[in-house]
């Protein structure tokens, strides 16, 4: 995919890997929406708009994905990249924590992907990338809610690439690895080292089969 000239949509783009992803994106050429809660730090990366929106709540996520097609006439590159981890033993996950770990990690990319792919495959042409977790979403004691979460998140990346990649739009899952942010606070690597290799994904613009890293 040309990233130059082409509509990004970033989810989380205010902080960590999502806030580099999209500072790379716009540094492409490409026209970078940034969706978030959190709009200040959005703004200070120079962003072409930012969307307010909370993911907790597929229906403003899909409020907010309206603005930016409004705006921005198309989506030709959807980085479902926000994210919540909340630990905790399966007995101590609260059915608010579960709820808000499937709605934000889960059901809001999968909202925002069945509202934008249509778009891509009519156009011949689109990329999706989910920001997945291998790692943990086999299952890790203490995760179970992130975890459960995230192997929603990668089946259905599965399903999107069966029912769109045959027509021009390339759907991936991405590892970045154990990365320095908010989220994963003793992560060695830096979130820009990260963001990189998304965008060089998102550039080759491929859908394989494996999650790529
Ligand atoms: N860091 C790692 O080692 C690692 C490893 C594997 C996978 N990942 C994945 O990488 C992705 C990016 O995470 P990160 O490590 O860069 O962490 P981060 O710095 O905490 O970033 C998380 C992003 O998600 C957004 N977000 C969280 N809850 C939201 C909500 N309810 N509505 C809208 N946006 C929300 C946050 O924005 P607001 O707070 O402004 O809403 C923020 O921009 C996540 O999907 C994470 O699971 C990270």
């Amino acid at each position: 995919m040309d990233l130059s000239g082409s509509v990004c949509l970033v989810t989380g783009a205010s902080s960590g890997i999502g806030a580099q992803t999209a500072r790379l994106l716009a540094a492409e050429g490409a026209t970078v929406a940034g969706l978030a809660r959190r709009t200040a730090p959005m703004e200070a990366l120079g962003l072409h708009s930012v969307h307010a929106a909370d993911l907790s709540d597929p229906a403003d996520a899909l409020r907010a994905a309206g603005e930016v097609l409004e705006r921005h006439g198309r989506v030709d590159v959807l980085v479902n990249n926000a994210g919540v981890r909340i630990d905790g033993p399966v007995s101590g996950v609260s059915l608010e924590d579960l709820d808000q770990s499937f709605q934000v990690n889960a059901l809001s990319p999968f909202m925002l992907a069945g509202l934008l792919v249509p778009a891509m495959a009519e156009r011949g042409s689109g990329v999706v990338a989910n920001v997945v977790a291998p790692k943990v979403s086999g299952g890790r004691r203490g995760m179970g809610a992130y975890a459960a979460s995230k192997a929603a998140l990668e089946s259905l990346t599965q399903t999107l690439r069966q029912e769109a990649g045959g027509k021009g739009v390339a759907v991936f899952a991405f590892d970045p690895g154990w990365v320095r942010t908010y989220l994963a606070p003793d992560g060695p690597e830096d979130p820009a080292a990260a963001a990189e290799r998304l965008v060089g994904h998102l550039r080759a613009g491929k859908g394989a089969r494996e999650i790529l890293s």
